[in-house]
């Protein structure tokens, strides 16, 4: 029998959004109904409410998540009633040339749950935010979007490592192969950026150079493991970075702001054969222009960062072990929780850059 539950939806571009009662189905084959605990506001949240990634109204907003499954439907072996979950918005399909390559992480035909929910007042089918749909009571999602990890982690901090925290970390470890003694700068360091310095310190990095044009980010920064901190309003970022690095420039350079501007700085403040990492994710409209001839001439790799190109079933469980053993402050991500009725006020605090994230708690 389907359930209703309250959740934040977005009901039409640019409104605030508010709580309504949703219509959520039992899981069918294949899918998972999860009571939620908390679920961390992602700017992605707030491009969904402005319209800015498609005009499916209305959202189910929410994505950064853990909670407990309730229930599961037919065929579902990897999870079961009462496991300790985090949120994936990549289940891979285990088919796609991806994953038979055993490039899971790559997979190109990711699933959610086949079964809508729906907006209790007027039927209409909601659009899950990235297929999930988190900031609600209890949410269905596709079995393989649920990763058990160990139940002794806080709510807050699991969930937030289903999204942002994991896209950074992953930046770091998976993308850019962040390696021990390697020299790392990261530009723009929000609540990926941060999970970068995060990263690269886990990884053994010598060197972690923060950059932003905000103090407390900076601050924040050197807390979780930047050894320099540069504030690329008051210094050149390029200049700054090669300076630190002994004229080189950093062996690998993660850009977690997603504008054309630091993209550049991020090509330039890297060490010949060095590795650039795109994690900040840009607006369409955006171009970047680079003379080729230096992008042949400063070699070694450019690349881009999908969701820390993780592998849930492989990352989570294990920075989750990590940050319980006491190697990775995740705590230091989570600036505040809120309740349910609060999002909207959370999307005010992020524009002004006043949060890490603010976590709802369930
Ligand atoms: N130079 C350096 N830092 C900058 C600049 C700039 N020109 N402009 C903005 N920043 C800093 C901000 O001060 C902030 O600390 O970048 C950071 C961006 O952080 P958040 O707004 O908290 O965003 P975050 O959640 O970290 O996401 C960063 O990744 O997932 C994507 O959509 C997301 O593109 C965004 C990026
Ligand atoms: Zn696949
Ligand atoms: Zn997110």
């Amino acid at each position: 029998m389907s359930q209703q539950v309250r959740g934040v939806v977005a009901l039409s571009k640019g409104a605030p959004v508010g709580l309504e009662t949703i219509v959520v189905p039992d899981p069918g084959p294949g899918e998972a109904l999860v009571r939620v605990e908390a679920c961390g506001v992602c700017h992605t949240d707030l491009h969904y409410r402005q319209g800015g990634i498609s005009d499916d109204f209305p959202f189910l907003l929410g994505h950064e998540a853990a909670g407990v499954v309730e229930a599961v439907g037919d065929g579902v072996t990897d999870v079961a009633p009462g496991d300790f979950v985090i949120l994936n918005w990549r289940a891979v399909c285990g088919q796609c040339r991806a994953c038979l390559r055993g490039r899971p992480w790559y997979c190109f035909d990711t699933h959610n749950a086949r079964q809508r929910m729906t907006l209790a007042s007027t039927g209409q089918e909601l659009s899950p935010a990235l297929g999930i749909g988190a900031f609600a009571e209890k949410t269905l999602v596709a079995a393989g979007q649920c990763t058990k990890v160990d139940r002794a982690a806080s709510p807050a901090v699991a969930g937030l490592l289903g999204c942002g925290v994991m896209a950074g970390i992953g930046a770091a470890l998976n993308t850019g192969n962040v390696g021990r003694g390697d020299s790392v700068a990261v530009i723009g360091c929000g609540g990926v950026g941060a999970a970068a310095v995060l990263g690269s310190h886990l990884a053994g990095a010598a060197k972690v150079i923060a950059v932003d044009i905000d103090d407390r980010k900076l601050a924040t920064a050197r807390g979780l493991g930047a050894t320099h901190t540069v504030n690329s309003k008051e210094a050149d970022a390029v200049d700054a970075v090669r300076e630190l690095t002994g004229g080189f420039g950093a062996d690998v350079v993660i850009e977690a702001v997603g504008r054309p501007e630091t993209y550049r700085q991020a090509f330039y403040a890297r060490d010949l054969a060095g590795t650039v990492v795109l994690v900040g994710v840009p607006t369409p409209e955006m171009k970047l222009e680079l003379p080729l001839l230096d992008v042949f001439g400063r070699g070694g790799a450019l690349k881009s960062s999908w969701y820390g190109d993780c592998l849930p079933s492989r990352d989570f469980p294990m920075l989750i072990d990590l940050h319980l053993r006491g190697r990775l402050d995740l705590d230091a991500f989570v600036t505040e929780t809120i309740g349910l009725d609060e999002v909207e006020k959370a999307f005010e605090r992020m524009r002004h850059g006043d949060v890490l994230r603010s976590v709802v708690l369930l």
